[in-house]
């Protein structure tokens, strides 16, 4: 197997799943990867484990390095199955080990999930020796669950930083320097959005602790591992985090007989008149996770369907729960729709808008059956006024 160094005592042990393509329903179209780390000291210490399937692709990797039965430490960040899953099988290798995570939610979940370890409880600020290195704990709650740590090796100057700083792509290169880094970044912006951006504010106030660490490496558990492009992803994450957004319109539908999609293109034309970039996304070609990565920025978000035995479409229904979730923040927007009769979608998806937070720009649009192309030209001339 072939093993990563991170250091001359630190190794990459994780897991790359090449072939997931959801990840409890994000698309992850470039994979994934379950990052573990084992330093190699007077005692030995595995940081994090992996997603359940990948525990003997673990073990392997530890077993090329030393025997699983010597680690003294499993330090576990986050409760979460993609890094803790593999915890019961490492836990039969390593029956010494002690499980070292957050006090008490770390505990809680642990046990939660997998009964009793000889559990370590750890708070903010706590630190634990290996020989020549030290572990140092700061927690992270919320970002983006209660358990949430992150593990600080000031000798080495690496933060193993679980989720925060990860993003779901797979490559047999584990560092930023050796992979395509508009790609890495694109991702890294769609885990922000589809997993963290809940919790900014959590997020901002570990980003301020993490900063005044002094770092030569930053090991997530999902994704490369920033070394040379750490100041990048910092400012990404302050960019990420600061909730301002940018002039640009996500106008994000579905149709049944191009009616409504014929309004979507016509409210497209009305932001290109006001000079706003636009993009339109057909929930039926158009992935959620994806439209909210571009959903995190964007000034304007205008939401469209027709109306559907009283309703609005199941995919838009679907959309706006999962947008309503992430609690984007900021945004303008406006509900519209094509209808026969009944006409209830627009001023649905308008209350569920408003409930959401944003900001009404124009009331419901809707237009019966076919959309003249004069009602379409002064939609498009209404949007221009905005
Ligand atoms: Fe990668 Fe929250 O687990």
């Amino acid at each position: 197997m072939n093993i990563t160094k991170l250091t001359d005592s630190i190794y990459y042990v994780g897991a790359v799943d090449w072939n997931i393509r959801s990840f409890h329903g994000y698309s992850t179209n470039s994979g994934a990867t379950y990052n573990a780390y084992l330093i190699v000291d007077e005692k030995i210490a595995l940081i994090d484990t992996v997603k359940a399937p990948f525990a003997e692709e673990l073990l392997d990797r530890i077993a090329e390095i030393v025997d699983p039965a010597k680690i003294d430490y499993v330090v576990s960040n986050h409760v979460e199955m993609d890094h803790s899953g593999a915890l019961p099988e490492v836990m039969k290798a390593a029956k010494n080990a002690k499980v070292v995570t957050s006090a008490p939610n770390g505990v809680k979940g642990l046990t939660a999930h997998y009964g009793e370890y000889d559990y370590l409880p750890v708070k903010a600020g706590d630190t634990l020796s290996l020989g020549k290195h030290t572990l140092t704990f700061v927690a992270t709650p919320m970002v983006h669950w209660p358990d949430n740590m992150v593990t600080y090796c000031p000798e080495e100057k690496i933060l193993f930083s679980n989720d925060a700083f990860g993003q779901h792509f797979a490559s047999n290169k584990h560092f930023d320097t050796e992979v395509d880094l508009a790609h890495v970044f694109k991702e890294a912006e769609k885990y922000y959005a589809n997993i963290v951006m809940p919790y900014g504010m959590q997020t901002r106030k570990a980003l301020e602790i993490v900063k005044t660490l002094d770092l030569e490496m930053i090991a997530p558990s999902h994704g490369v591992i920033w070394t040379e492009h750490i100041p990048d992803i910092l400012e990404k994450y302050e960019y990420f985090t600061n909730d301002q957004s940018v002039s640009r319109a996500c106008i994000v539908y579905d149709s049944m007989w191009h009616s409504t999609e014929k309004m979507a293109h016509a409210i497209l034309e009305g932001f290109s008149k006001k000079g706003v970039p636009a993009k339109l996304y057909d929930l039926k070609v158009e992935h959620i996770s994806d439209i909210m990565t571009d959903v995190l920025k964007a000034e304007y978000i205008v939401v469209g369907s027709p109306t559907l035995n009283n309703n609005m479409m199941p995919t838009v229904a679907s959309f706006l729960c999962y947008m309503k979730g992430l609690s984007p923040k900021n945004k303008k927007g406006f509900g519209f729709g094509s209808y026969g009769w009944g006409g209830q979608s627009a001023g649905q998806i308008q209350n569920i808008l408003k409930d959401c937070g944003f900001e009404l720009i124009h009331e419901p649009v809707k237009m019966a059956y076919i959309p003249s192309k004069e009602a379409l030209k002064n939609l498009e001339d209404e949007v221009a006024a905005l």
